[in-house]
């Protein structure tokens, strides 16, 4: 990946991973910042006002995630699953999704999809959280070999910090 010139679309990007990302490719003058919501149309929507203000847009990152720690061994509200799953895998699904049209007609296209190395080696309670992570590490291997020759694809796996 080119690391100046670029037009950097970063979810999460206020806090941890995401500022710092944010941080150090601003501090190669590279870097433009905004944040999204996860609801497939607030996400559409999104989008395309995003498009639109910065047409020069070439850069996705999908850092935003969240880690709730989980009792499987009997019956509880899945409320924390679902929202693992709607954030860590299908915001990235579908914020790829709104932007990849645009993102293969500029120079230098890349998704950087943020895993953990929870996806290889899974806490036991904190389940649903490695299992989408796996998922993403997984659609990340897909997207890179639909998209080869057109948009680079780059996954991040941080350890715990
Ligand atoms: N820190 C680690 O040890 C570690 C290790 C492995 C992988 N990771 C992964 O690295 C990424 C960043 O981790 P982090 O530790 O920097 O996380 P963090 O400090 O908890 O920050 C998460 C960021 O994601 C945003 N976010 C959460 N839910 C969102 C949603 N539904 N829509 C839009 N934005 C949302 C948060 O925004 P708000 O605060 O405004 O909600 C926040 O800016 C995550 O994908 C995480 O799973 C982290």
């Amino acid at each position: 990946m080119q690391l100046t010139g670029n037009t950097i679309f970063i979810t999460g990007g206020g806090s941890r991973i995401g500022r710092e990302l944010a941080r150090r490719f601003n501090d190669l003058g590279s870097a433009d910042r905004s944040r999204a919501q996860n609801g497939p149309a607030a996400i559409s929507t999104f989008s395309q006002q995003v498009v639109k203000q910065h047409p020069e847009l070439n850069v996705l990152i999908n850092n935003a995630g969240i880690m709730r720690y989980e009792d499987l061994s009997k019956a509880r509200d899945l409320h924390d699953a679902e929202a693992q799953i709607t954030t860590n895998l299908l915001g990235p699904i579908r914020l790829t999704n709104a932007l990849i049209n645009h993102l293969t007609t500029r120079a230098n296209p890349v998704v950087v999809n943020v895993s953990s190395g929870l996806a290889f080696v899974p806490r036991s309670d904190a389940g649903t959280y490695g299992a989408s992570k796996a998922a993403i590490h997984s659609y990340t291997l897909s997207l890179r070999e639909q998209l080869k020759g057109q948009v680079k694809l780059i996954e991040i796996t941080p350890p715990a910090a």
